[in-house]
């Protein structure tokens, strides 16, 4: 678990659609509560590079980046509070993307779900493998770390198809780390199982691909259309309905504390008609929903201002990007010529004379380590491990408790010869004595 003095919490939204009644329901409003907590700093961001590789129309990136932030606003989100900002005004995360890309297997790639769903749906239609597939959509997830990685965040709330790029960018931190030093913090998904999936018009899952959705901010009087045309069973008036398996109820149960909710179950039970229910229903979002519209429709008329508010986010942005983003160039060896750097943390601080471990990654994609001596022999040879953290931990046991570590870790080290075991203990000996120092 993270440290709770600071907790960091990052999620970004892709800049294609506008915003629905479920996106509400299921993300935004929670999100921006959760903004509010004490103990919290909170990292909202549009997704924008992310919308090019999905869509190519530009006007409609554009629109939807307005209609996005603008509903976030409304929805209660205090810039003041949160750092919000584009992703597409902040430089140094496609700079970060190309550092991560080095350190990033390809296979690693090769098993992201989005990407392999399109090699299926080729293979399918016997269309070539890569067909439709741009190097954007492979990327996808290297550009994803890069935006959670780059403000150090812990929590990542997301939907559970994103469980496996907050994996993926805690992979690729972890090799990162251990190439270069522990610089980057390893992320983990947040998921919240009590948001309640909306159902759409037609009663599956509300949905841009099933076209059943509720604007979210439409016009009031197209509000109260699309809640007459959710679809109910034929039951007349004075009959008896279930709000098991009503859209209807469970639209109505997401806005409704419980207290209202028993009502309405009463009113379902007694035989509310459905054009009565469904004026309650249209009531209550519109309670809830009402003030924000005055807002989003201020907002989305003068788009100067949300402008204005997501460059200042990006300066509050940058002001963590802009160090980091030097220290990692530092780390990496993209330096100035005439500076001398001080012995990075990672890989190369081995003192001359001593002996010294070393972690890298074999083609086979696991983590290994071995320990040099003094005169470049190598003494001690390790097994191939899971992640670079499992090596590491080893190495450090082995800094740490010498000699008497070897037993332990048995399994995980190539046996060792008789004839180095005596330098071997010796060399050991000397890295706990320098440790000690
Ligand atoms: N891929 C996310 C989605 O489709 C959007 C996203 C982009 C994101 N970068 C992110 C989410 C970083 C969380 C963190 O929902």
């Amino acid at each position: 678990m993270a440290s709770s003095v600071s907790r960091r919490v990052l999620t970004g939204i892709t800049t294609t659609g506008t915003p629905h009644l479920g996106n509400y329901v299921g993300s935004i409003r929670a999100a921006v509560r959760a903004s509010r907590e004490p103990g919290v700093q909170s990292f909202y961001f549009l997704a924008d590079y992310h919308a090019l590789i999905k869509c190519d129309e530009p006007a409609r990136i554009q629109r939807s980046t307005l209609e996005i932030a603008a509903s976030w606003l409304a929805a209660g989100l205090d810039p003041e509070q949160v750092t919000f900002y584009r992703q597409s005004d902040i430089p140094e995360i496609p700079e970060l993307t190309w550092l991560l890309t080095c350190v990033t297997g390809k296979g690693l790639l090769n098993r992201a779900h989005a990407y392999k769903a399109m090699l299926d749906k080729n293979a399918a239609t016997g269309a070539d493998p890569d067909s439709d597939v741009t190097a954007g959509l492979f990327m996808y997830p290297v550009l994803m770390a890069a935006d959670i990685l780059m403000f150090k965040a812990h929590q990542v709330p997301v939907g559970r198809d994103q469980i496996q790029h907050i994996e993926m960018a805690r992979d690729i931190a972890a090799s990162f780390n251990h190439l270069y030093g522990e610089l980057l913090t390893l992320p983990e998904a947040l998921i919240d199982d009590n948001v309640a999936l909306l159902p759409g018009l037609d009663g599956r899952k509300m949905s841009k691909s099933y076209d059943n959705t509720i604007a979210l901010f439409g016009p009031r009087e197209q509000l109260r259309r699309q809640i007459m045309s959710i679809v109910t069973d034929s039951r007349a008036p004075g009959e008896p309905k279930d709000t098991e398996g009503s859209a209807l109820y469970q639209i109505y149960r997401a806005f409704a504390d419980d207290a209202e909710a028993a009502q309405f179950a009463r009113a379902f039970a007694d035989g509310i008609a459905w054009g009565e229910a469904k004026q309650r229903l249209f009531e209550r979002i519109d309670a809830e929903i009402g003030p924000m519209r005055e807002r989003y429709q201020h907002l989305m008329s003068h788009p100067a201002e949300v402008e204005a508010l997501l460059r200042r986010g990006a300066d509050k942005a940058r002001a963590l990007a802009t160090p980091l983003m030097r220290e990692l160039r530092q780390a990496v060896g993209l330096r100035a010529l005439d500076t001398q750097v001080a012995a990075p943390r990672g890989r190369d601080s081995a003192r001359p004379g001593l002996p010294s471990f070393k972690q890298y990654r074999e083609q086979d994609g696991r983590f290994y380590f071995k320990l040099t001596g003094a005169g470049g022999q190598v003494l001690l040879q390790s097994r191939g491990f899971e992640s670079p953290r499992e090596a590491g931990q080893a190495v450090k046991r082995l800094q740490s408790e010498g000699e008497h570590a070897l037993g332990a870790l048995a399994e995980w080290l190539e046996p060792v010869a008789d004839a180095l075991a005596p330098t071997l203990t010796e060399a050991l000996q000397s890295l706990q004595t320098a440790q000690q120092s």
